[in-house]
């Protein structure tokens, strides 16, 4: 196996005292805070010196798994982290909070961002993405109004937005021709977000993120679940791992790169659409290749195809042409797919080898039947 290339999760800290850092005295809110974008723009404004301020679902489990380690209990000084119950299907508790927390910048990251699930869900998935995001926008603009305090917003545009591309590569002057539910909630969110900038002035630009993988990636996206398997596989604990469509097309990219790149557009005096992208398009296949070839083994010998996984409608390729937001913000993304593909492996490694111990000592461990996308 080749020598590590991993950023793991860091441990529980205690963040860093805001005083001399450069965010110091400005708050954001974010939505999705509990999902893997949410997660690592908060700590990295965190270590900005802002106050962050996260909006949560109500869940019958435990879903902040992705934030514990930057959580400090509210009886201990000094955390600059608060969570907050909501949801984007609550108008009156979105204009709440926005009301409360007076942020400066709000990141709208929240949704139900499955595109398969969406073909399942079309209606609730608009009802987070398109619906969620004209409330949020409608609360900061009634805030601005009645405050005179101007906050700036970020709206979680995607790639998948482009769906059958009509240019390769894509550029933000590239029409959209979504494909999915999700795409077209996506679009009517990303419409939204120009709308109110031009009708209203407001500071609101929209972030186009080609897809973005990490360690934290959710088990049902098809770079964590081939990872999740190759840790898996590679200790015993499981023998194939059944995809869809092995030919489709996706721009790769960091979560840790992209999430900067959301902070450094509300920087900017003036709001704006930015792609987000590496630049660089590879095969569902090669992706897996390249995970099981990390870890010493053959994918051709682990994976199976399952019509199940396929979609009504496919997005065939995306590659995006990242030149504008280097032109303009100075920003490229650092990390390449090959040290995405390794460190994701290095994490599921050692997940599995975790999770092999607990068996062998006789605990009954969950396979991932619930989790079957
Ligand atoms: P993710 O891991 O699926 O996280 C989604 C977040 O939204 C979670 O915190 C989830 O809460 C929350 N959420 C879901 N439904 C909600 C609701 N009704 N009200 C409030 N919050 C809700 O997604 P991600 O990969 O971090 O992506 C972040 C955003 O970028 C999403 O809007 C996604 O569509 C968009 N995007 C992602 C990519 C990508 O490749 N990752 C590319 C382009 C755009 P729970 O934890 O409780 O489920
Ligand atoms: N999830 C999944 N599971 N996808 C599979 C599988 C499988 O078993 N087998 C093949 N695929 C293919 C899908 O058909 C798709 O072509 C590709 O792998 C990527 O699928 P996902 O990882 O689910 O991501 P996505 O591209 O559909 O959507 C992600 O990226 C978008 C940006 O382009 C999500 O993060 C969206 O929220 C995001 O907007």
């Amino acid at each position: 196996m080749k020598k590590s290339a991993a950023k793991s999760s860091p441990a529980k800290a205690k963040p860093a005292a805001a005083k001399n850092l450069p965010g110091k005295g400005r708050k954001a809110l974010i939505t999705g805070i509990t999902g893997q974008d949410g997660s690592y723009l908060a700590e990295f404004l965190i270590a900005k010196g802002y106050d962050v301020h996260g909006i949560i679902r109500r869940s019958s489990s435990f879903n902040t798994g992705r934030i514990d380690h930057i959580y400090l209990d509210p009886h201990v000084k000094g955390g600059r982290l608060k969570l907050h119950y909501g949801d984007l299907c609550d108008a009156n508790n979105l204009a709440k909070l926005v009301r409360e927390t007076q942020p400066d910048e709000v990141y709208n990251l929240g949704a139900q961002s499955h595109v398969r699930v969406s073909f399942d869900m079309p209606v609730y998935t608009a009802e987070t993405v398109a619906m969620g995001a004209l409330k949020l926008l409608e609360a900061v603009r009634v805030f601005q109004a009645e405050s005179g305090k101007q906050v700036r917003y970020y709206q979680a545009s995607s790639s998948e937005q482009y769906g059958k591309v009509l240019e390769v590569p894509q550029t933000e002057k590239t029409p959209f021709y979504p494909r999915s539910p999700y795409a077209c909630a996506k679009l009517m969110a990303h419409w939204a977000t120009v709308n109110y900038r031009e009708s209203y002035g407001m500071h609101a630009s929209c972030g186009i993120l080609f897809n973005h993988e990490s360690p934290r990636r959710g088990e049902t996206f098809v770079t964590r679940k081939i990872t999740r398997a190759v840790g898996r596989i590679k200790v015993g604990l499981q023998d194939k791992v059944f995809l869809g469509n092995l030919d489709s097309k996706r721009d790769w990219g960091f979560a840790g790169d992209y999430v900067k790149m959301m902070w450094m557009m509300l920087q900017q005096e003036k709001p704006d659409d930015y792609v987000v992208a590496t630049g660089r398009t590879i095969t569902v296949r090669e992706f897996a290749q390249m995970a099981f070839d990390y870890a010493g083994l053959s994918w051709k010998k682990h994976v199976a195809f399952d019509p199940r996984y396929l979609r009504p409608a496919e997005v065939d390729l995306l590659l995006g042409d990242p030149a504008k937001a280097k032109r303009k913000l100075g920003w490229k993304p650092e990390t390449s797919v090959e040290q995405l593909a390794a460190m994701m492996v290095e994490h599921d490694l050692e997940l599995a080898r975790r999770e092999k111990t607990l068996r062998d000592a006789g605990h009954s461990m969950p396979d991932f039947a619930g989790h079957d996308q």
